[in-house]
């Protein structure tokens, strides 16, 4: 690998910027700390970068990559045009175009996505995850015989618990259809619905290919939040700051657990992340029941990569500082294109 690379910093944008836009403005914002983090460690490692931000106009990008073509594209696109299933596919034209590019595979973005498929195929491979069904929009809801309540009810294919609130957790047939119905009109999207885990809650991030190094798992603990309610990652809990205050949430690396449950912890999300086909990093969200059972509640591709953000502070603990971290994921991105 060269040591200076020209890399192109690609993420989305909420409006349509033309290419040469710097984005120093949006850069100062708290919503854009990840792409911001990631452009000042390129910057700071010594490569020379580029960025462009894309919202529904394809177009440029494939200007961009025809008239200045990179070494590599480090992905931070999550969305294109809003619309979050239409990330793999910008990945898809980096592969038909042979860029290298960091992250996972479209197919693998694909299959983290949706959380019915993901947890298809960690079951064939005897992973445990919450029995769950999914509802498909325009079809008969009813509460599920085979499944044991609470249920908690989610869209099928969102991130960063969009649409997960307390009624989200449902013990009978009246909140259940309630909070289906939600999620097929007013976010418009198919639902999901899982056995209700009762537990801690860790995220465990791992980086790698073939060889996979999992990182210090990171816990969120509840504080002072009611404990006959159910103690979730909620959206406000995880992006409410005065909530999250409130009621004392805080996310921390985790404290002691069980004898063998680390090691545990560490065979399952490794044999996950081989299972998902996940290339370079990923976070996995896991919950612990108090009999030390582990259960998968979802693989995270691409996870957000702020400095604040778990990924970064789980290899900061393990000796990894965040811009080497970041070289770390170009290094990883080029020996899986080999
Ligand atoms: N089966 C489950 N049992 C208990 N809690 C769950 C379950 N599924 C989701 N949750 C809670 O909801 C949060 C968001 O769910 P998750 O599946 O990770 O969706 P997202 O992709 O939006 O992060 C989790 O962090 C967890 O607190
Ligand atoms: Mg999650």
């Amino acid at each position: 690998m060269k040591k200076k690379l020209k890399v192109l910093l690609l993420f989305d944008s909420p409006y349509f910027m033309p290419r040469g836009y710097d984005f120093n403005e949006e850069f100062r914002d708290p919503d854009w700390d990840t792409e911001r983090d990631v452009y000042r460690a390129l910057q700071q490692i010594g490569h020379d970068v580029n960025v462009l931000g894309l919202h529904n106009d394809i177009g440029i990008l494939l200007e961009e990559l025809k008239e200045n073509r990179p070494d590599i594209v480090f992905n931070l696109a999550e969305v294109f045009n809003e619309k979050p299933n239409f990330d793999k596919n910008v990945v898809w034209l980096l592969e038909m175009l042979r860029v290298p590019y960091t992250g996972v595979s479209p197919g693998s973005l694909l299959i983290c996505n949706n959380k019915a498929l993901s947890k298809k195929i960690l079951t064939f491979h005897k992973i445990k995850v919450p029995d769950f069904q999914t509802f498909h929009k325009n079809h008969r809801v009813g509460l599920p015989k085979a499944l044991k309540p609470p249920l908690i009810v989610k869209p099928l294919c969102e991130e960063a618990s969009r649409g997960i609130s307390r009624a989200s957790v449902a013990d009978n047939e009246k909140s259940f259809i309630k909070r289906v119905n939600f999620i097929h009109k007013s976010m418009n999207m198919d639902a999901i619905a899982e056995e209700y885990i009762e537990g801690r809650e860790l995220y465990i991030s791992v980086l790698g290919n073939r060889r996979i190094k999992i990182l210090p798992p990171r816990e969120t603990t509840f504080g002072q939040f009611p404990e006959d309610k159910p103690r979730i990652g909620t959206y406000k809990a995880k992006w409410d700051d005065a909530y999250r205050k409130r009621w004392g949430i805080k996310n921390v690396f985790a404290k002691r657990l069980p004898d063998g449950v680390d090691k545990k912890i560490e065979d399952i999300c490794k044999k996950a992340y081989r299972a998902l086909n996940i290339q370079c990093y990923a976070r996995i969200d896991i919950r612990i029941t108090p009999e030390s059972v582990v259960y998968i509640l979802e693989a995270n591709a691409n996870p957000c990569l702020a400095r604040e953000d778990e990924i970064a502070q789980s290899a900061e603990k393990s000796g990894i500082p965040y811009n080497e971290l970041i070289q770390k994921i170009i290094k990883l991105a080029f020996q899986r294109n080999r």
